[in-house]
């Protein structure tokens, strides 16, 4: 359970909407984790606490400077329990559901914010141990990447979401998409709610849910399918509610 984050960041009001909003603003506020922000401006030294310099070999933009980051990392590693130094970077490796799960069981997050065009090779190579990035594109900053990362990992923490078991039917919770979701009027704009969330047949409703989740992930995202074969229970839920239609085959689990 995530009970510390640190944050390395120029930029710390990057986070402040994550502090004061919502859920992760709530768990925050009720001190079930600490979050707490360090400026490598701080370790900088001289009149104007420079803390980017030009690249060697020419080139566009600023790269952050070794001495002023490394202090400040290690800093950060020299308060509370080691962990490892993550970097939030466009060359790390993309954050999925199974990523966020992996980060959430930690007991301590240590993030380290990109800005300019880059941190210098050295200091990635002394202290970080870790590269993730949010996508395939290319942000002003690690910060809104360590937002979003934040966020994820916070709302799987224990209590953090209202309903107990809402993050075992997220998006990709079993490598597919969510299911769709209706709320009253029963009629809007013409347009009526499924017929089988009326019913009260919870065990039906939930078969429905599953395989309107494998039907949508086969049209939008067959490469989450591409990767395991269908349960018998998804294939029996498609069949039940007529979604199986010539979409299943035995290679792809689709047709
Ligand atoms: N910094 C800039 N772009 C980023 C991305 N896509 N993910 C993580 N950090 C980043």
């Amino acid at each position: 359970m995530l009970r510390r984050i640190d944050v390395v960041t120029l930029f710390p009001d990057w986070l402040e909407g994550l502090k004061a909003l919502g859920l992760t603003g709530r768990a925050l506020a009720e001190g079930r984790i600490l979050l707490k922000c360090w400026n490598p401006r701080d370790f900088a030294q001289g009149v104007h606490r420079s803390v980017d310099d030009r690249p060697y070999g020419g080139g566009p933009g600023m790269v952050m400077r070794p001495e002023p980051l490394a202090r400040c990392v290690e800093a950060v590693l020299a308060e509370g329990e080691p962990a490892p130094v993550g970097c939030l970077t466009p060359q790390g490796r993309v954050v999925d559901q199974t990523a966020v799960q992996e980060l959430a069981s930690r007991e301590r997050l240590i993030l380290v914010c990109g800005r300019y065009e880059g941190i210098d090779e050295r200091v990635m190579e002394a202290l970080v141990d870790e590269e993730w990035s949010i996508g395939d594109y290319v942000l002003s900053g690690g910060e809104p990447a360590a937002a979003v990362l934040m966020d994820a990992v916070i709302r799987l923490q224990p209590g953090v979401l209202g309903h107990q078991d809402s993050a075992a039917q997220d998006s990709f919770a079993d490598a597919r998409l969510d299911c769709p979701h209706y709320t009253r009027p029963e009629t809007w704009r013409g347009q009526v709610v499924p017929e089988v969330l009326l019913s009260g047949d919870h065990a039906r409703i939930q078969r429905w849910r599953l395989a309107q989740a494998v039907a949508r992930t086969a049209h939008r995202r067959a490469d989450l399918l591409q990767e395991r074969p269908l349960s018998r229970q998804e294939r029996q839920a498609m069949e039940e509610f007529d979604l199986a239609g010539g979409a299943i085959d035995q290679e792809s689990g689709l047709k």
